[in-house]
């Protein structure tokens, strides 16, 4: 299955898709990894593992609709079956989003629909949640708000800091996120209806 990523850091989970592909456990070939920013480290980790990179840097256009657009023809160009958003820290606009509805999905760190946005970590170690983790959802208008495929929880500890948590969140984003790659490569896993439907059940 042909897939473009997106980032705009440091791609730890690009990393685990890149590893994945790398060992075959993923059946996927990365088209290109494009980042709106020209330092992001993920951009390192794809041309280590031989896969193509574009930037397209935000800064130079002058709305959102304007790079969206751009953006667009440089992700059609690979024709990819699906987009994975990992860690592009960009809100999307409408027309964007509605070009790939079904098949672009995002990696947020929180149990969706608790804590769209930001700050997650932090946002639920203050609210005294007992647990946090993270959600793999399609990509529709609403940030961060696309129907859940796969989560993973991960309590919450006496004494943590936003940043101790976070790095025990990623360790089970690098679980999820592939296998929910792999889940739609075999066709068992889609979006219908703002629904997300594994194996033909509802999720
Ligand atoms: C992750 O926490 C992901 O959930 C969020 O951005 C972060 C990206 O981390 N969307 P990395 O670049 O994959 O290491």
């Amino acid at each position: 299955m042909n897939v473009v990523v997106l980032i705009s850091g440091g791609g730890t989970n690009l990393q685990a898709l890149i590893d994945g592909q790398l060992d075959g456990s993923l059946n996927i070939d990365i088209k290109s990894v494009i980042s709106n920013k020209a330092d992001a480290f993920g951009l390192e980790r794809a041309s280590r593992a031989n896969i193509q990179t574009d930037v397209l840097d935000h800064k130079a256009f002058d709305s959102r609709e304007s790079f969206d657009q751009s953006l667009i023809k440089i992700i059609d160009q690979y024709q990819p079956e699906l987009v994975v958003l990992a860690g592009f820290m960009r809100i999307l606009t409408p027309e964007f989003t509605r070009h790939y509805l079904g098949r672009m999905i995002n990696i947020h760190p929180s149990l969706l629909p608790k804590y769209q946005g930001l700050h997650t970590h932090k946002r639920a170690i203050e609210a005294g949640d007992k647990e946090h983790g993270c959600s793999v959802h399609f990509v529709t208008e609403e940030l961060d708000g696309g129907p859940t495929a796969l989560q993973a929880v991960v309590p919450i500890q006496e004494g943590d800091t936003p940043e101790m948590l976070a790095q025990r969140v990623l360790t089970q984003e690098h679980i999820i996120f592939p296998r929910t790659v792999q889940l739609f490569s075999e066709g068992r896993l889609r979006m219908e209806n703002n629904d997300c439907l594994l194996d033909g059940e509802v999720l």
